[in-house]
Parts: C-alpha cells; sequence; structure tokens
C-alpha cells in the first residue's frame, strides 16, 4: 500500500513538475497562495494554532482560478454535499486548510495540507480540484466559512475574500468568565486599547457554546457576520474576515491582543475592575468622530 502511495505521490509531482514546465507558476507559488502560506505560519507562531486547531479559507478571483487550472486534477473528487446552500458563491473556487493537518506544516508541503476546491451550480456541494493530497479534505468548519463568506460577499460588495478562524487564548478565557453577549464583550475590547473600535467599528459578535464542525453553528454565526466582520465562538475560538491577508490575520491578531490586555489589567487588580482607568464612552465618541467612523451606536451607553 505504502509502495503504491509513494508511486502515486511521485506520480503526481511529476505531472505537476511537467504541467509547470509547459503552463507558467505552480499554485504553490501563486501570489495568492504564498500569502495563504504565510497566514498560516504567522498564525502557528503566535501560538494560536495547537495541533490541527484553526482553519483558513480564501476565495479565489477568476484570474487566480485560471492561472492554477492547468494544474487541476484531471479528475477532480466527488462532490460532496455541505448542508448548506449559497446562491452568490454558486461556481466559486476557494482555497481551504485540510481537516486534521496542521496550520504549522502548511508551508512545508501545501499540496498535502492545503486544498483548491470548486462549488458546483447549486450553492450547495464542493470537489477538490488541486491538493489535498493522500485522501484530505476541506476543513471541517468549511459550512461556517462557506456561509460567513456568502454573507460577508454581501456585505462588502464582492470585497470579503477571506474566513479565518483560530484558537487565541485570551479571546477563550474572555469566554470562560464574561457574559456571553456582543455588547459586554466588545466594550470590553474597546476599551481595552484605543485604537480597537477604529479596527473593528461595528464591534464582535458572540456565539454560545455549540457543536462545532456543522450546518448548525455555520447559520448561527453567519447571522451575526451580517452585522460584524468577526465572531467569537464560546470556549472555542474566533472567526474573522476580510478582503486581504494583512487585514485578515491584522484583525484576528488586534481583538487578541485587546483580550489579553484586558485579562491582564483585571489579574493585576486582583480579578476587580475598580480603581481601573478605562475609555469613557465619550471618548469612544470622540475617536469616531475624528477617525470618520461608521460605529455600533447600540453598543455604546
Ligand atoms: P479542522 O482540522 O477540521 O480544520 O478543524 C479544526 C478546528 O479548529 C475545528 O473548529
Ligand atoms: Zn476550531
Amino acid at each position: 500500500m505504502d509502495v503504491i502511495n509513494s508511486a502515486q505521490d511521485m506520480l503526481e509531482k511529476g505531472m505537476s513538475a511537467v504541467k509547470g514546465a509547459v503552463s507558467g507558476v505552480a499554485v504553490e507559488n501563486q501570489p495568492f497562495m504564498k500569502g495563504f502560506i504565510r497566514l498560516c505560519s504567522d498564525g502557528w507562531l503566535q501560538g494560536w494554532h495547537e495541533r490541527n486547531g484553526g482553519n483558513l479559507t480564501y476565495r479565489m478571483t477568476e484570474a487566480e482560478v485560471e492561472a492554477c487550472r492547468p494544474f487541476f486534477y484531471d479528475t477532480p473528487s466527488s462532490w460532496v454535499n455541505m448542508g448548506v446552500q449559497a446562491d452568490n458563491l454558486r461556481g466559486a473556487y476557494f482555497a481551504t486548510t485540510g481537516s486534521g493537518r496542521y496550520m504549522r506544516n502548511v508551508q512545508l508541503d501545501p499540496a498535502y495540507n492545503v486544498g483548491i476546491v470548486q462549488i458546483n451550480d447549486a450553492g450547495d456541494s464542493w470537489r477538490i480540484v488541486w491538493g489535498l493530497r493522500d485522501g484530505g479534505k476541506p476543513t471541517s468548519e468549511f459550512p461556517s466559512h462557506f456561509m460567513n463568506h456568502s454573507v460577508r460577499v454581501a456585505a462588502t460588495d464582492g470585497a470579503c475574500r477571506i474566513i479565518y478562524h483560530a484558537h487565541p487564548d485570551n479571546v477563550i478565557v474572555l469566554t470562560k468568565v464574561m457574559p456571553l453577549d456582543a455588547r459586554t464583550i466588545t466594550r470590553a475590547l474597546w476599551k481595552a486599547m484605543t485604537e480597537c473600535i477604529v479596527v473593528f467599528p461595528m464591534g464582535v459578535g458572540v456565539v454560545e457554546w455549540m457543536v462545532p464542525g456543522g450546518a448548525d453553528i455555520a447559520r448561527a454565526t453567519s447571522e451575526l457576520m451580517k452585522t460584524y466582520d468577526a465572531a467569537i465562538w464560546a470556549q472555542h475560538g474566533l472567526f474573522v474576515s476580510g478582503p486581504d491577508f494583512d487585514t485578515t490575520f491584522g484583525l484576528m491578531h488586534t481583538i487578541e491582543k485587546a483580550a489579553k490586555i484586558h485579562c491582564q489589567a483585571l489579574m493585576v487588580n486582583n480579578g476587580s475592575d475598580e480603581f481601573m482607568n478605562t475609555i469613557e464612552d465619550d471618548g469612544l465618541r470622540a475617536i469616531a468622530h475624528d477617525f470618520n467612523l461608521t460605529i455600533n451606536e447600540a453598543f455604546l451607553d
């Protein structure tokens, strides 16, 4: 079996090299894939991706699909129904991390740890057209990524391309000790660090604890992503969205840093928020005014 697998591997690598020679830049070296790989490594270095924790999807442009098409499998996988559907993603192509595969390994072997999937004309199923070698599948959170893409594409006039899920420590800590409502948690984060309200002016949604990896959590999260570009999963982690890798990673980084500052300030103050300096609501309003931000007014007193 191992002999057959490694022979198949050699054949696929050989085919890919031949295709590359006649067809240009390999998928691994396409600029979007380099950005994808860098984000996976950066998230690992931040400590947000224990084991196979976390996942990433990127909605490809038509030009990127055409540049990668010469490297697609001659025979794609079978179609797999997602249990969710989106009209505005019919026929789309996504790069996705693999289920059970590790963010820290993505840079070592992208074609094993990452794949490209095509969505069918009905907008309810995927099939693998590149990568995820040796029987890989898209992340188990693909239904959540897919539904989040759908609502963020609609909310941003097509600008949103990335959905990123991680397990950052301090965000998870907050969900163990704070009421699980978006207003309370957003206010704590906005007041932790002055520029938070500039980075996420609509705030952060909160999904109560749910079983991960299915259509129910996908629907609950995407409902919140109509308003927010980030949503916390209680006792689990954080989903963020964005138009490019820098903005998306930056949003994850900023929310987690604000959560860390909030937690550490409470700890050095013996768990109490008495006598703590804070940014008043009028201060937040003044930032919104000077930075010309549309903020979530319902979250201010
Ligand atoms: P996957 O390995 O299927 O991507 O799952 C990791 C995870 O974080 C689930 O929420
Ligand atoms: Zn997770």
